[in-house]
């Protein structure tokens, strides 16, 4: 079935009906870059209920820009095509005010790639661009309570930019995925130690989503043969935690480019479903994880109003930040550096802002 949505082009839409009995009322949840590569390994796995539940029907909004809408209208057949389930509808549009309308969720993964010969510079304003008339849209359409996520590139200072352009929608209902950091630091203290991901907890990433991020894993937790101990006792190999382990963290996203010249998808998807869920759901008693959020001022030296990535406990729908970890001299140091970048970043963007 395809729905004409006013005039200019044509939005496809598909309505399903289930022959299950799932009474839930469906929430509307848009993913943006929608015909990317991320969004591809996303869709299937938030439409068969991984992220909001197997009970929880949904609309599926999938936004990209014009040129894609062809590659769109294939994503949205192959959703289809799919039978599942909990999806009751899905929208494929290239129009803000389609796509925005009354969103409980949004996760914003489409943005400006960096292209050969880019400065830093012209990729965070062609991104201002896009996050500002993103986030003026959430403000006008979506509803207030709606849970915003950024993943597109530059993530934190796009959060900021999206936030800062819906002055309606309370800020801490903005974050963006540190989380494929955080998965790739318990990922390699678990091969280290030869237990899998799940014994290795409270991993940390502080500051920004690049190679400036600090992944700390000073106040986390691995299961060894059925008892929880601190990482440095477990890995029992101090160098190779301050050095090898941090660098290998920050710069996997480039390894990961380098060997399959396309940038990680499969992980960051699976990192979005795991940020998305907890948001929803919470998190487990005594585990807290990694996501950019707005920072207070009060919290562990940052400063005010960056989106920067801390450790948080979510319950109800909120998240907490965790309090009163004891940072060292080599953490502090580390943690003050990408709170510098990101502080760059955000006095561009905020310049930007004001001229865009
Ligand atoms: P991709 O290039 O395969 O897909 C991006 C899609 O976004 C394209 O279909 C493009 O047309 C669309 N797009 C561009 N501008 C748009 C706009 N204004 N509105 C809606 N859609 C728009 O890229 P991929 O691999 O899916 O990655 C997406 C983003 O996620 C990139 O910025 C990438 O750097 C970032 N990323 C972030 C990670 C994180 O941990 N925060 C991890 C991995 C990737």
């Amino acid at each position: 079935m395809e729905t004409i949505y006013g005039t200019g082009r044509r939005e496809a839409s598909g309505t399903m009906s289930s022959s299950n009995l799932i009474m839930s009322e469906p929430i509307r949840v848009l993913v943006t870059g929608a015909a990317g590569q991320i969004a591809y390994s996303l869709l299937y796995s938030i439409a068969k209920g991984d992220v909001f539940g197997k009970d929880q029907t949904l609309i599926l909004v999938l936004l990209d820009i014009t040129p894609m809408m062809t590659v769109l209208d294939g994503v949205l057949m192959e959703l289809q095509d799919c039978a599942l389930p909990l999806l009751r509808e899905v929208i494929a549009t290239d129009k803000e005010e389609v796509a925005f309308k009354n969103l409980d969720v949004a996760v914003l993964v489409g943005s400006m790639p960096r292209k050969e010969g880019m400065e830093r510079k012209d990729l965070l304003k062609a991104n201002v661009k896009i996050f500002k008339s993103q986030g003026a849209a959430l403000d006008k359409y979506a509803k207030k309570s709606v849970k915003v996520i950024v993943v597109g590139n530059p993530a934190n200072t796009n959060c900021l930019t999206a936030s800062k352009s819906a002055p309606s929608i309370p800020k801490e209902n903005f974050s963006c995925l540190t989380r494929l950091d955080h998965n790739r630091a318990k990922s390699q203290i678990a091969l280290k130690v030869g237990v899998t991901a799940n014994d290795v907890k409270n991993c940390i990433i502080w500051g920004n989503h690049s190679s400036t991020q600090y992944p700390d894993v000073n106040h986390a937790k691995v299961k060894v043969q059925g008892k929880e101990v601190g990482v440095y006792e477990a890995v029992k190999n101090d160098n190779w935690l301050k050095g090898d382990f941090i660098s290998t963290v920050q710069q996997r996203g480039a390894a990961v480019i380098k060997a399959r010249k396309l940038s990680s998808a499969m992980s960051a998807a699976k990192a979005i479903c795991d940020h998305v869920r907890d948001l929803w759901f919470g998190t487990p008693e005594g585990e807290f994880v990694s996501m950019g959020v707005i920072s207070d001022g009060n919290s562990y030296g940052v400063p005010e109003d960056l989106i920067y990535s801390f450790p948080v406990v979510i319950k109800n729908k909120t998240w907490k930040f965790v309090e009163g970890l004891p940072i060292n001299d080599f953490s502090r140091e580390k943690m003050d550096l990408t709170a510098k970048e990101l502080s760059e970043e955000k006095e561009m963007a905020v310049e930007f802002l004001s001229s865009a």
